[in-house]
């Protein structure tokens, strides 16, 4: 039984320092609906003595995390390997996810209404049924997450974002998230043609929460820059030069981007 939760920044602690995915996800799942249903439990920025906030997340033994240039390179083809790597590549970056969620709670959740805690801890809970869908697709290969090395790129991006919100937001919604949008559904077409359905399904799944993802990026982007009296399409323009090492890479997908709130002028005046 986990310890009693004396408010969200102890429970987004208490996953961050938990090293095992499957308990990430359990105490994950527990802490939303502990949250939906508990009108008493606060943010309380104020409650430092109970958990620290991690630079890094714990982690599980396994996969051995690598530097990105030295993971090897991936296949699309249809062979049975090329599709354990993406789904585990995939799991790795859904198992970011969930601490990158709780990490921005606990980091920037400080004088923030109670509907950005809302948004966040159901995107935290999102991406930890994301890895298990992940997983359990993994486990009908015989194979399991960690089986694969992975690559360590997604944390140094909230490392370099972690005294900056909109530099957070710009960064891991905006730019990350909305990128799986222009690439998922080439993806999900991919399986079909090869007849896997159940993973077409799944990434299909996936693909329509993280709309609402990158919808909650824009949105609480947009909250703390009109706070600040600042204009966001050039924000995020700035936010991204700064933090953001790569280039954002057309085509886009305008349709599901625009759904979600970001629209062109956010991001072709970054197109290089
Ligand atoms: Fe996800
Ligand atoms: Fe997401």
């Amino acid at each position: 039984m986990p310890e009693p939760i004396k408010s969200l920044r102890h429970a987004a602690c208490h996953v961050l320092n938990t090293p095992a995915a499957e308990e990430k996800v359990a105490l994950t799942h527990l802490y939303y609906d502990l949250w939906q249903k508990n009108d008493v439990m606060s943010f309380r920025a104020e409650d430092e003595d109970a958990l620290s906030l991690p630079t890094r997340p714990a982690r599980p033994r396994i996969p051995e995390l690598r530097w990105p240039r030295d993971m090897p390179r991936r296949g699309g083809g249809e062979s049975i390997s090329n599709r354990i790597a993406l789904l585990h590549a995939l799991a790795h970056i859904e198992l970011n996810a969930i601490d990158l969620a709780w990490d921005l709670i606990a980091r920037f959740g400080h004088g923030m209404p109670r509907d950005f805690f809302t948004d966040w801890v159901r995107v935290a809970d999102d991406e930890a049924r994301h890895f298990t869908y992940l997983q359990n697709r993994l486990n009908d290969f015989s194979s399991s997450y960690g089986d694969l090395p992975a690559h360590d790129g997604l944390w140094q991006t909230a490392i370099d974002t972690s005294r900056d919100v909109l530099g957070r937001l710009a960064v891991v919604p905006l730019v990350l998230e909305a990128r799986g949008l222009d690439v998922t559904p080439d993806t999900v077409q991919r399986m079909q043609k090869f007849d896997d359905h159940t993973t077409a399904a799944l990434l299909h799944e996936i693909y329509e929460d993280e709309i609402r993802h990158v919808r909650a990026g824009h949105k609480w982007f947009c909250h703390i820059c009109q706070q600040r009296n600042l204009t966001p399409a050039e924000t995020y323009q700035q936010k991204v030069r700064t933090y953001f090492k790569g280039k954002l890479r057309a085509p886009f997908n305008t349709v599901a981007r625009k759904e979600a709130g970001l629209s062109e002028e956010y991001y072709q005046p970054l197109v290089i």
